[in-house]
């Protein structure tokens, strides 16, 4: 039985800063940024978004854009790498956002970027299996935060990608060749419980996702029987969008040393056909962790629509510490009719940029956020921001507080805000 994506939605947050800014304020070259990196903008989550609020938002629009009846929904499993709580998962937060039946498993996966990977293939495994026609939402979402004038402060990001696998999978059917994951312990990049921002070694992580990405692709490869041109289009994990070239580079390095011919120049113009057009996104949003990959999957389906059908995706996935796996699909038939429900083209369209001095306002306002239980004052701090969405009100009595703007059957309590009047539903208390 194929499996693989029915739907694909993403959140991207509303405000974004660019790099143009953030070069003059740390007197870099902003060249440095746009094109060493290749990172243009970078989204910058407003104090009341958090991953909750972010893989709430991914999962609301896929299920209203494509019309999926919530009971049809067995399992709902979140990757991410920045978790509001040690024990609570996301995935339970936002199914009591989302009001899902209770007959639906929850969980929340982990390994930095690969999370997500790691729940799409859990998925896969049910819908192919025990799920009984039922289907698996798998949202990435995650913040990526680094330390203001450090060197990964450019490729900051956030944002979330809602995917849908079923046995319906008019998307993206899943190729179902053996599988090809690679492991190793290694400190290139890691966040201590203690810490809002992560902490890297550029030059380390860069080599081990290189490292990594070499032997999965053999090994696909080899399990597979497929070759290079059988390939159409190659995505990547995208910490920035220079590395996705670096990557594309490598395997150019190594089809062009296996003999067969061709030399990396003229393998790697195909970049151009293959990689680049799908980077964009990634290049206005920065890094999505968890979410990167499926962000450059999501372009390439709401670019392409009907011209995508039919061709091969090969995706590699990377996360630092370090796990990574490459796999493949084939674009399914419903790329065209799925194009307008994707929601990334309007989501960046819709964007506000932000002033380098409000960057660091909500980078402030987040963190006291994240650790104070003052809940009325974080109310205005998050007034005006994004009243259409859900949001993350503050901690009281160490229990977070979600709201969703007036709907829903799963409220617990209803908040007047003080400063604007508007109707509030407490949902997670
Ligand atoms: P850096 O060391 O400051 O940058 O930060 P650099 O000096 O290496 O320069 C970067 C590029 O800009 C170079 O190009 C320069 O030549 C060029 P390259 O040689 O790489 O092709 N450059 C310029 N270009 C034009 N005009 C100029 C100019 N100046 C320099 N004036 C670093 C780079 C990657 C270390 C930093 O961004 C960083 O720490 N990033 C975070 C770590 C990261 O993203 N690592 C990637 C692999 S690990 C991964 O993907 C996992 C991750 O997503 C986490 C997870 O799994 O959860 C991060």
């Amino acid at each position: 039985m194929p499996v693989g994506l029915e739907a694909i939605s993403v959140y991207i947050p509303r405000y974004y800063l660019d790099t143009e800014d953030l070069a003059r304020a740390n007197g870099t070259d902003p060249l440095k940024y746009k094109v060493g990196i290749g990172v243009q903008q970078f989204s910058a989550p407003a104090p009341h978004e958090d991953s909750v609020t972010m893989a709430h938002e991914a999962a609301l629009a896929l299920i209203r854009n494509y019309g999926v009846d919530p009971d049809d929904i067995g399992m709902l499993i979140v990757g991410s790498e920045t978790g509001v709580d040690a024990a609570k998962p996301i995935a339970a937060y936002v199914h009591g956002l989302l009001g899902l039946p209770s007959n639906c498993r929850t969980f929340d996966t982990k390994h930095a970027c690969y999370s997500a990977t790691a729940a799409l293939k859990f998925a896969r495994a049910w819908c192919g299996g025990a799920s009984r026609g039922r289907k698996a939402l798998v949202i990435a979402s995650d913040i990526a935060r680094y330390e203001i004038g450090s060197p990964g402060e450019p490729t900051q990001g956030a944002g979330a990608v809602a995917l849908l696998v079923s046995d319906q999978p008019g998307l993206l059917i899943f190729d179902e060749f053996p599988e090809a994951f690679y492991t190793k312990e290694v400190m290139d990049f890691w966040r201590p419980h203690y810490r809002a921002t992560a902490l890297v070694q550029g030059e380390l992580s860069i080599e081990s996702y290189l490292t990594t990405l070499e032997s999965t692709f053999l090994a696909y490869c080899g399990n597979s029987g497929l070759k290079w041109d059988d390939f159409d289009c190659m995505l990547f994990h995208v910490p920035f969008p220079k590395m996705a070239s670096k990557a594309y580079k490598r395997l150019c390095e190594m089809e062009a040393g296996d003999g067969a011919g061709r030399s990396v120049d003229e393998l790697l113009r195909q970049f151009d056909v293959r990689t680049r057009p799908y980077l964009t996104a990634n290049s206005r949003t920065g890094n999505l962790y968890s979410g990167s990959l499926y962000l450059s999957l999501a372009d390439l389906l709401e670019t392409e629509g009907v011209r995508a059908i039919g061709r091969r995706v090969g995706l590699f996935s990377y996360g630092s510490g370090c796990c990574g796996e490459y796999f493949s699909g084939v674009v399914g038939p419903e790329a065209e009719a799925c194009r307008g429900k994707i929601g990334l083209e309007r989501a960046l369209a819709d964007r506000v940029a932000l002033s380098h001095h409000d960057y660091l306002r909500f980078r402030k306002a987040a963190e006291e956020m994240a650790c104070n239980d003052s809940f009325y004052q974080n109310l205005s701090c998050r007034k005006g921001h994004c009243p259409s969405c859900s949001a993350f009100l503050g901690i009281e009595d160490n229990r977070r507080l979600y709201c969703v703007p007036n709907q829903t059957e799963t409220c617990l309590r209803l908040l007047q805000t003080p400063r604007t009047g508007r109707p509030y539903i407490v949902a997670a208390r």
